[in-house]
């Protein structure tokens, strides 16, 4: 990368945050107040590994699969591998939504993004789900979206909805590079258009709140752009954010085309210690599993049908999974080796 003036953080090794003013969480905290230091604090302590909440600090809930993208290196870019991977879809309906924010409420529960992979503009009503959770005490919700299905109306609504983050993914700065890596896109400069309308909607009603920022998935097809990526935006928006490429699958040599030059290695990973079964559980498709990544069917501990996420949080499976990472012993879980292998071949950061 070359040397541009950022602040430089990241919560999990897989994604760079820049900003050119203090780090992100400061200026949250001068703006949440107490609460939002003191959470700060455990999560410092949960990603270093010497706490385990009593009950997560962060829910990853993936509402659904639908996308109006097609982009080659995501998962929901290609159905069929979305029905083997992940089985038969279901949908997290706002029943069971509530369900989980109203457990997660009664133990103050502070970090929510109510999405995985998939488009949440898609869905009409995201701001009620939203203000559901930001009315039940979560105090940092986060969003990610591809700019394409919001509008100044939609800007409004999420404008009051008790958001505190929300990031616009790109991946390019030219349409050419947009279209390449962004399939099935409107315009690269109509989502900067929604960007800027959504800027100046929080500026004109003067809201604090949602921090933005923009992200780059640096791949092969886009990372000479990724300077210019973030010089165009460093200046706009609060935060922008790099992240590595993740494969659908574990056969990372099938995906050797998406990687980053810099990304793709075959050489085994020295070390590595995962800090997400320290922060979060993710539900996808109703099931509770310790992480995010796609491929990760065999960690799961359980069904929200049947189990409570503190269940999970607890459970044997769970803590297994966090002992191995604490000893720096992920390759003992055959999930977990894939997943590193495929992520971290060297430390880039
Ligand atoms: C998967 S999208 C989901 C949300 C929304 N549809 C969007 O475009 O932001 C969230 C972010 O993950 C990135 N992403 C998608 N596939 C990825 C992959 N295989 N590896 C790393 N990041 C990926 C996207 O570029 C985007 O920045």
């Amino acid at each position: 990368m070359e040397e541009i003036d950022l602040k430089n953080y990241s919560t999990d090794g897989k994604t760079q945050h820049l900003s050119t003013e203090e780090d992100i969480n400061t200026k949250l905290s001068k703006i949440i107040g107490e609460k939002f230091v003191k959470y700060r604090k455990l999560w410092n302590d949960a990603n270093d590994m010497k706490l385990v909440t009593e009950y997560p600090l962060f829910l990853h809930l993936d509402m659904n699969q639908e996308c109006n993208y097609k982009c080659p290196h995501c998962i929901i870019g290609h159905k069929s591998l979305v029905n083997e991977i992940y089985g038969d879809e279901v949908y997290l309906d706002f029943n069971d939504y509530k369900k989980i924010i109203d457990e997660a409420s009664q133990y103050n529960c502070p970090s929510l993004s109510p999405q995985g992979y998939n488009e949440p503009f898609l869905n009409k009503k995201l701001h009620e789900y939203i203000s559901y959770a930001n009315k039940k005490g979560f105090i940092d919700i986060m969003l990610n979206n591809n700019g394409s299905a919001i509008n100044k109306k939609r800007s409004q609504e999420l404008l009051d909805s008790g958001l505190t983050r929300l990031r616009f993914s790109l991946d390019a700065t030219t349409p050419e590079v947009y279209s390449k890596v962004r399939v099935g896109s409107i315009h690269l400069d109509k989502v900067k258009r929604n960007i800027d309308d959504f800027l100046d909607l929080k500026e004109k009603g003067n809201y604090k709140l949602p921090i933005v920022g923009v992200s780059f998935c640096k791949m092969k097809a886009n990372e000479h752009q990724m300077d210019d990526f973030i010089k165009e935006w460093k200046d706009k928006v609060d935060i922008v954010s790099i992240q590595r490429y993740v494969p659908p699958t574990p056969k990372k040599a099938e995906y050797q085309e998406y990687y980053a030059s810099d990304q793709f290695s075959l050489e085994p990973v020295n070390e590595f210690a995962c800090v997400q079964p320290f922060q979060r559980v993710m539900v996808r498709n109703e099931s509770i599993t310790p992480c995010c990544v796609s491929f990760n069917k065999d960690l799961t501990l359980g069904s929200i049908k049947n189990m409570t996420i503190h269940e999970a949080w607890h459970s044997d499976k769970m803590n297994e999974i966090r002992e191995i990472h604490r000893k720096g012993e992920y390759y003992k879980n055959k999930t977990c080796k894939d997943c590193v292998e495929a992520i971290y071949p060297e430390d880039l950061s």
